[in-house]
């Protein structure tokens, strides 16, 4: 995969892949800024990199551009190493966005868009017509922003010049350094909505810096987690809320993020295995003196043979028929039950609410998969008080 050599022009980069192997930054030989990076960005994601400050974000980012030469480890982009490229050219095919845009003061909206397809040598009207047509993809109506100087624009307006700035030469890979950061909030949402529906149509490659979870979690198809220098933990935004995988990044996202359960979940996380069952040729009595060892008031009747569900005998029920003889099959009952498929938590909980003996689960075939009780309710209520008491987001 490894291919050393040199591009012709920067359009060799257009594969857009970026893969990190072993990359470690160290600074003034003492700072370690990143720590054995291994990560693959395929064509056309967009990747968070977000983590505390000082965790090594911009420095990942720098690396990818030469701003900062890796330590040790490589850099691969479209399948070259970063290493054989020449610096000047290789920024020149990288969108850069940083936070505070440093837009050129005396040139204008559409000189300072242009200024990389310049450097491209693309003609000139080449260029005013991508600079109009990202204008008017960022809602920014050409005749009246063209001319204008940095000076005479909003912050978010300045923001977005730059983002546009950065799609001019219509690069494959684009770093972002928390480029919204320091906008209010209500433009730094217009600029995540504009984001997204750029990337929509583009499709770029995007590793994108910010200190702001809920951004990382609406704008990314991937989030990687940083700590000291590596990744403490990497997925989808679903995957990270559902199964954050060590208690920094739980705290890291936030109580109040993570997946709530809601009424019309699936009970599957609730069904657990029986504190004992019978088999429907049991003799009641035997079934009886078992349930009262184990001070048991009902129990779950299941066929030992493909695990058929035959039933719920109720203590009172199996005493009756013990009496006469007869086995436990005569004292199930099939009314209270669940179907793992379409049953929710509502249901689970209505149930409960209404008889607090455990509720069986079967599957549509009939096959037993164990029940839900209120202690298991109450279990999983707890895990979340406990949680939510350790936790606060640290940053
Ligand atoms: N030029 C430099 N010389 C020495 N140390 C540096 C340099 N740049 C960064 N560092 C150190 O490397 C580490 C990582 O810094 P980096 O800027 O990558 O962090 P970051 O995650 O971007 O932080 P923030 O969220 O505050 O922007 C820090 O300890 C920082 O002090
Ligand atoms: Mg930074």
């Amino acid at each position: 995969m490894t291919q050393i050599v040199s591009p012709e022009n920067e359009s060799d980069l257009d594969k857009g892949m970026v893969i990190f192997q072993d990359v470690r930054k160290v600074y003034d030989d003492s700072i370690v800024a990143v720590e054995n990076l291994n990560l693959i960005i395929n064509k056309g994601e967009l990747v968070s990199l977000i983590g505390p400050s000082g965790c090594g974000k911009t420095t990942t980012l720098k690396i990818v551009n030469r701003l900062e030469e890796c330590t040790s480890g490589k850099i691969l982009i479209g399948g070259m190493d970063i290493m054989s490229l020449d610096p000047v050219r290789l920024r020149r095919g990288i969108g850069y966005v940083v936070q505070e845009i440093a837009l050129m003061p005396h040139m204008s909206v559409a000189e300072n868009i242009g200024i990389v397809p310049r450097l491209h040598n693309w003609p000139r009207k080449k260029i005013m017509k991508r600079v109009d047509e990202l204008l008017e993809m960022s809602g920014l109506e050409p005749a009246k922003y063209r001319y204008r100087l940095p000076d005479q624009l909003s912050g978010g307006q300045k923001q977005r010049i730059g983002v546009l700035r950065a799609l001019a030469a219509e690069p494959e890979v684009i770093l972002m350094d928390e480029p919204f950061g320091a906008l209010d909030p209500i433009s730094r949402e217009v600029l995540q909505n504009e984001l997204l529906s750029i990337q929509q149509k583009l499709h770029k490659t995007i590793i994108f810096v910010t200190h702001d979870m809920d951004e990382a979690l609406k704008i990314s198809d991937r989030v990687v987690i940083m700590r000291s220098g590596k990744i403490e933990q990497m997925g989808s935004p679903a995957e990270i809320q559902e199964n954050p995988a060590t208690e920094f990044v739980r705290n890291f996202i936030g109580e109040d993020r993570l997946s709530q359960i809601s009424p019309e979940d699936s009970v599957s996380v609730l069904v657990e295995d029986p504190w004992g069952k019978a088999y429907p040729d049991q003799s009641a009595s035997d079934v009886l003196s078992m349930m009262e060892d184990e001070d048991m008031e009902s129990i779950q009747v299941v066929e030992k043979r493909a695990n058929r569900w035959a039933g719920m005998a109720y203590l009172r029920d199996v005493k009756r028929i013990s009496r006469t003889g007869g086995s436990v099959r005569d004292a199930a009952r099939r009314d209270r039950k669940l179907y793992l498929e379409e049953a929710t938590m509502r249901d689970a909980a209505e149930m409960l609410a209404d008889k607090a003996y455990p509720i069986p689960v079967i599957d549509e075939q009939g096959e037993f998969l164990g029940v839900i009780t209120e202690a298991g309710i109450a279990r999983l209520t707890i895990g979340r008080l406990k949680r939510r008491v350790t936790g606060g987001a640290s940053q």
